[in-house]
């Protein structure tokens, strides 16, 4: 099995994951940022959506949204939280590998580093066809992962969040040239200890530009921030969004 078809590294690590506190900066970006802001009624799909923390904010404002995500329990949790919010939303459990609707979706969004899963580069890319596939024209795709670049001023120091249950400790290693990182997640829960580890490709923004530009999008840009900061020395997060041009 693959480390990301694992349920329990996603409900054991929730904590840390998906805490309060992240679904209300989720709400948060959802009402203030440039990027995410769409036409009414726009046709959403939430590629690898986790329990719903940016799918309820989309839907209570009107977009059409579709969460897609592989883990059945991330689904559950996003099924209750939609119910909870009283939101209509179609929610689907399919692999980022192999969903695709052709031309179903006006926005395709890939959040909070969900990219970069397979082993094979061919498969990444692959994710990226997909998404062009799944958009009308006009259609934008937007991918926010960590950077190489932001990582690299910052990997190496050790990491501790309190959450819950505990104290979640994260230690990375740089693999492979600095192609792949392998995250070691160890949460500490008075007597428990449960361990698990993530390893995903890293991107420079380069690299994720000319993976958008491989998969046919035009228009590719980077930002450094969900307010549309620019990819530069200040730059927390990395964020790239193309256009389905025909
Ligand atoms: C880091 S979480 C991010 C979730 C959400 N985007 C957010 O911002 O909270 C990654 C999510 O991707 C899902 N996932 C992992 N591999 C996947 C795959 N191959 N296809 C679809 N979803 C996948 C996991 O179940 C998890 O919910």
């Amino acid at each position: 099995m693959a480390w990301y078809d694992d349920d329990d590294l996603w409900a054991g690590f929730a904590g840390a994951m998906f805490s309060r506190r992240r679904a209300a900066e989720a709400a948060e970006l959802v009402a203030k940022s440039p990027l995410l802001a769409f036409p009414a009624g726009a046709r959403v799909l939430d590629l690898c959506c986790g329990p719903a923390l940016h799918v309820v904010p989309l839907a209570q404002r009107g977009d059409r949204v579709t969460g897609v995500d592989l883990s059945e329990v991330m689904l559950a949790r996003a099924r209750e939280t939609c119910r909870e919010a009283g939101v209509d939303v179609r929610l689907v459990q399919a692999d980022m590998l192999d969903f695709a609707e052709d031309r179903a979706f006006d926005v395709v969004l890939n959040l909070y580093t969900s990219f970069g899963y397979f082993d094979d580069p061919a498969d990444n890319l692959r994710v990226l066809h997909n998404a062009h596939t799944s958009l009308d024209r006009g259609g934008t795709l937007l991918v926010d992962v960590l950077g190489k670049e932001v990582l690299a001023s910052w990997v190496g120091r050790p990491q501790a969040v309190d959450v819950d249950e505990g104290t979640v400790f994260m230690r990375d290693t740089i693999l492979d040239d600095w192609t792949r990182l392998r995250t070691e997640w160890t949460l500490v829960a008075g007597d428990t200890v449960r361990r698990a580890t993530i390893t995903s490709f890293l991107y420079s923004a380069a690299e994720l530009r000319a993976l958008f530009q491989q998969a046919g999008f035009t228009d590719v840009e980077c930002f450094g921030d969900f307010d549309g900061s620019p990819y530069d020395n200040h730059a927390r997060r990395l964020i790239v969004r193309g256009r389905r041009a025909d």
